[in-house]
């Protein structure tokens, strides 16, 4: 086997909303996230199915202190430098530096902390990839214009972007505009701060949300390209594929349905245009889009230069009752039990070399160069007497994915920039609001309760994966 590029990006991958915390620190306005409660109204509210102005006073939102790294950043990524990291993957509070989403000029203390956060990566050599927008949005855009329903956030966003892209023009190459961008079609308030009113036609919502985001991701990859040519812009979905549950091809075909689901937004961003089976969908469905005039030609002419996306685990499609009513559990997106997967505690099936399915699958589709931005294993760690965490069940998902990727790069030639494994440090479940779902190679004290002394300390897989960094991979082979 040939080994993995010289420049590979390994690193680790984290989102404001999940770990930064400090959500009254440096005059930062409120966001979406910071209106998600824990408990048993999380998924109504994540759906946008109930109005988060309704919750009790005394609920919880893990989200507002998160693992406080607005104060410890220094420490943890001395910690990351430590690992050997290449990149790290993080992303910018859009409400930090727009504080309600429509200031003349960005808030000089937001802009101040990221700058500092950045200088404080690049001193040890690690590349920053910074996600624009990772599932929040200034609370003020969605009270004031429905959030993304309202092509009015097209221009906030922009303004947002073009702050954020001079003033770190030369410290930042690679930018993902929106986080899992399929995820406003599942959790629509999570993913896009969308609240829907009684009456109101869910689908037409969602699609016009979904294109006001993707013509703002095409305008923000056209903008950051003038801006600086050198700039690397990519889209991110939520990947998995969907295996047919058995070879009946209705099987087969309920599968190719769900696949377009996701890869519909990828297929924009990457070609440019809609591909031909959503045109259709919107005339079979009665959807109607109110466009602006030069939309079609923006997206045509500022697609993206990678494809990033996030992989846990495959889904399995069906039409048969029976066979659906053996869904599992846990998952945001459910999915049919695989009789030959093994899954998480949280009901992610465990299937790695559905990972180099997923990477064949959108390199055949799209042609460009791949980035895993997201890959790792939600568990329960249990800290012993001496401190030590012995988390081998988390090496071993690791191992397999990550040798799954690489015969992936050396067998099959996929064109990888990078690997970065979701929540290195501890941080917040962004589907059940917990602390308990751990990924971390570093254990963070804190508990679901809020409680704990945030301290942060390395587990045994903060030492295996330093080996793989330093072997570029070839301690697994
Ligand atoms: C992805 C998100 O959906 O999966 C992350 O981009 C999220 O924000 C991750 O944390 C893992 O999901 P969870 O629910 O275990 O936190």
């Amino acid at each position: 086997m040939e080994n993995m590029r010289e420049n590979f990006l390994w690193g680790g991958a984290t989102a404001a909303n999940q770990c930064e915390g400090g959500w009254k620190e440096g005059n930062r306005g409120l966001g979406t996230v910071d209106v998600i409660p824990w408990g048993e109204n999380r998924f109504p509210v994540m759906r946008g199915d109930m109005d988060y102005r309704q919750l009790s006073e005394d609920s919880y939102y893990p989200s507002r202190d998160a693992i406080d790294m607005y104060s410890h950043y220094k420490e943890d990524i001395a910690l990351f430098a430590e690992m050997g990291f290449k990149c790290y993957r993080f992303s910018f509070s859009w409400s930090r530096i727009f504080p309600t989403g429509e200031e003349e000029k960005p808030n000089e203390e937001g802009l101040k902390f990221y700058e500092d956060f950045i200088d404080e990566l690049l001193k040890y050599g690690i590349e920053p990839v910074v996600t624009i927008c990772h599932f929040d949005v200034p609370l003020a855009l969605v009270e004031k214009y429905g959030s993304w329903k309202n092509r009015k956030v097209i221009d906030c966003f922009m303004r947002y972007c073009d702050a954020i892209f001079r003033r770190f023009r030369d410290k930042v190459t690679y930018w993902i505009t929106f986080n899992e961008i399929n995820m406003l079609l599942h959790l629509p308030f999570m993913g896009a701060g969308i609240l829907f009113s009684e009456g109101e036609d869910e689908k037409q919502v969602k699609y016009q949300a979904a294109h006001n985001e993707l013509v703002a991701s095409a305008m923000a990859t056209g903008l950051a390209h003038r801006i600086n040519p050198d700039f690397k812009v990519g889209c991110m979905l939520a990947a998995g594929n969907f295996y047919p549950y058995s070879c009946n091809p209705e099987d087969v075909w309920e599968g190719l349905k769900k696949d377009r689901d996701n890869y519909f937004f990828i297929d924009v961003q990457a070609r440019g245009e809609y591909p031909a089976y959503a045109r259709k969908m919107f005339e079979r469905e009665g959807i109607k889009l109110e466009t602006g005039p030069e939309d079609y030609e923006i997206l045509k002419e500022n697609t993206v230069d990678f494809i990033s996306f996030s992989y846990y685990s495959s889904r399995c499609a069906s039409t048969s009752e029976e066979v659906v009513l053996k869904s599992t559990s846990g998952n945001v997106m459910k999915s049919i039990k695989n009789p030959y997967l093994k899954a998480s505690e949280w009901g992610w099936q465990i299937d790695p070399l559905g990972l180099r399915i997923t990477l064949n699958t959108l390199y055949d589709r799209y042609q460009k160069p791949l980035f895993i931005v997201e890959n790792g294993l939600g568990a329960v760690d249990k800290v012993e007497e001496d401190g030590s965490i012995i988390d081998d069940y988390r090496i071993s998902y690791l191992e397999e994915h990550i040798k799954a990727m690489m015969e992936a790069v050396d067998e099959d030639g996929v064109d990888l920039l990078g690997y970065t494994p979701w929540g290195c440090i501890d941080l917040i479940s962004a589907s059940t609001g917990e602390m308990k779902k751990r990924y971390g190679f570093i254990y963070v004290d804190k508990d679901n309760e809020g409680k704990g002394s945030l301290k942060r300390s390395r587990k045994k897989s903060f030492k295996w994966y330093k080996h793989v960094i330093e072997t570029n991979g070839a301690a697994l082979k």
